[in-house]
């Protein structure tokens, strides 16, 4: 399991099949027996072609004139070739073919291994003329061929892969992986490139830890194949390459994985292929390092470049790169969130508080998004058993609430400075005989002060904060400040001075006029106070979980399960007003 990365199941067959044991899987349908016949009888088919097409790039010879030849000249060693198992395809119209149909092939999987095509009733060679690039899987077994032309031609394209088939599913593949899964994991690095042949030129450069995309933006699968191996992912491409902006199309994918993802473009229409042949190992290996890029900003870079002046455009470039940066969304990569966030607001000119407050909102919509559909799909079955979706969302939401106290915090700082302001709820008119302070203490009164607020200094300043309004003063920041308690008063100092702004109206924040704190005040409260009861309402479902855990009687299941429906309603209800309240 450890050397392969496979899981445990995974190293059973593969041990299995190593050692001729055969495992019998219980519950197997009859169409899945069908398919994995199919797969198998495909595996052997493109391993007899590989066998076939290699032997005629060394040993016919066509092959060694015209394939060879072509190899030697861009560079390539024996070796190398021997190694990735290249091979070619000769020109004549069936000579695989009827190598294929003499070893008594079935012509129907033959042609859905792509290897030949059928047209008016004959069956000939689909990779006529052409080098051969097996494509290995995991374990070394051929899952198909891509095959470059050699003469140019305008008509045929440049390259052809293997359909899809039961073994060949596009998304799934790494070119280069089966060579490359060691280094990448001793470099703890991956590097992606494009290109078949970049593959082939930096291993033979002595650069393993390299694979191939084929220049389609990555998908779930592959970012998983390469997350098994690393977290650094290193994207080289030529920069002048349509596959860059294919490559940028993967990349929120790659937040979410949490992986560190950065790029290279490779200059002056080389590509590493060329490059690596031009420069040597170590030049190559300098440049790359040099030349890292961080992939958000260099994104965001690009984007700023061609919305121009357009405040419109701009605008858009400001979305985007939020949403992309809310995907950095596990509680590990905070930090990293918060430096993205400061980075790209130095580099849009914008408030960093803004594009803090649009973060959030598409960390909201999408943890929104997930509830909703928890709430449609699973009302009952999620209560009684951790399904994937709902322990997913959960995730989300404990990431997006238990990030330290700040939440407490704002709500003390909202009490302090708007403690004295009417009251006014969220969508309605100001109250005139209720203060802000009356409905923060209504709130954590019902909702018992200990159990909202867990830092104690915090507590403290609230319940100073309770008496002295009890008794008739207006307390505010500035008896705080000048407070004797020393702790508490440089607690409020810290308070005050922490960069956290919940709710600036975006838009016309973007457009010049900048929304302050206090014109927006009864929402920071709102919101405030409304984290913590959320927070609260996630602390006693996680109690009731356990206890749902543990009950043995039917009646105390029914009863919890009751109880997490009444918890979930809350949330949703609270998750919703929050939404739509604070980020309006
Ligand atoms: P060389 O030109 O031999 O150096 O190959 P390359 O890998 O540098 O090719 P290129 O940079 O043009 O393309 C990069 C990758 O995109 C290739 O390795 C293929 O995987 C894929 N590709 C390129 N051309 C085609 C094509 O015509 N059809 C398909 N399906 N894929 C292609
Ligand atoms: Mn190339």
């Amino acid at each position: 399991m450890e050397a392969e990365k496979y899981s445990y199941v995974e190293a059973l067959r593969w041990l299995a099949a190593k050692y001729n044991v055969e495992i019998e899987e219980s519950e197997t349908s009859p169409e899945y027996k069908l398919q994995q016949q199919v797969a198998d009888s495909l595996y052997i088919i493109n391993n007899f072609a590989q066998k076939f097409f290699t032997d005629n790039l060394f040993h016919s010879e066509e092959g060694q004139d015209i394939a060879l030849a072509y190899l030697k000249e861009r560079g390539f060693r024996e070796e190398i070739i021997q190694k990735f198992q290249l091979g070619y395809n000769p020109e004549a119209r069936d000579g695989f073919t009827q190598a294929a149909l003499a070893a008594k092939y079935n012509p129907e999987l033959l042609q859905k291994a792509g290897l030949v095509n059928v047209r008016d009733g004959n069956t000939y060679d689909n990779y006529r003329g052409r080098i051969i690039f097996p494509i290995h899987n995991q374990s070394g077994k051929v899952l198909g061929f891509g095959a470059r032309i050699i003469k140019k031609n305008d008509k045929a394209p440049k390259y052809i892969n293997s359909p899809e088939n039961e073994i060949y599913v596009k998304s799934k593949i790494l070119y280069g992986s089966y060579f490359a899964r060691q280094a990448i994991d001793k470099a703890d690095e991956c590097l992606l490139v494009e290109g078949y042949t970049d593959v082939v030129s930096l291993h033979q450069a002595g650069i393993e830890n390299v694979v191939a995309s084929g220049g389609t933006s990555l998908t779930p699968d592959q970012l998983r194949l390469i997350k098994k191996y690393t977290n650094n992912l290193t994207i080289i491409y030529d920069g002048d390459s349509a596959g860059i902006k294919a490559a940028l199309r993967g990349l929120d994918l790659a937040l979410e994985e949490s992986l560190n993802v950065k790029l290279v473009l490779i200059p002056d229409g080389e590509d590493p292929d060329s490059y690596v042949n031009k420069v040597g190992t170590a030049a190559f290996i300098d440049f790359v390092n040099a030349n890292k890029k961080d992939f958000i900003l260099f994104q965001l870079g690009i984007a700023l470049k061609d919305a121009g002046s357009d405040s419109t455009k701009k605008s858009i470039v400001v979305n985007q790169i939020a949403e992309t940066i809310s995907k950095i969304n596990k509680t590990e990569d905070f930090t990293k969130q918060q430096d993205y966030i400061k980075q790209c607001s130095e580099i849009l000119k914008i408030e960093e508080s803004g594009l803090h407050a649009l973060v959030n909102k598409f960390i909201m919509e999408t943890v929104n998004k997930k509830q909703t559909r928890v709430n449609r799909d699973q009302r009952f079955t999620e209560a009684t058993n951790n399904t994937e979706q709902g322990v997913e969302a959960d995730a989300d939401v404990t990431a997006l609430f238990n990030k330290d106290e700040i939440h407490e915090q704002a709500m003390i700082r909202s009490l302090l400075e708007f403690g004295l302001k009417n009251w006014i709820p969220p969508g309605q008119e100001a109250i005139e005989e209720q203060k802000v302070a009356d409905y923060i203490f209504k709130e954590i009164e019902e909702n018992q002060l200990e159990e909202l607020i867990d830092n104690k200094e915090l507590v403290r300043i609230l319940k100073t904060y309770k008496a002295w309004y009890d008794a008739g003063l207006e307390p505010g920041t500035k008896n705080f400040l000048y407070h004797d308690d020393l702790p508490m008063s440089a607690l409020v100092v810290s308070i005050m001075d922490f960069n956290y702004e919940i709710s600036p109206n975006w838009k016309t924040h973007f457009e010049g006029h900048i929304a302050t704190r206090e014109e927006l005040f009864a929402e920071e409260v709102f919101s405030t106070v409304n984290y913590l009861k959320l927070r609260k309402i996630k602390r006693l479902m996680d109690e009731n979980q356990r206890d749902l855990e543990k009950a043995t009687l039917a009646e105390d299941q029914m009863m919890l399960v009751q109880t997490h429906q009444h918890l979930k309603q809350m949330e949703i209800e609270l998750t919703r007003q929050l939404g739509t309240v604070i980020f309006r």
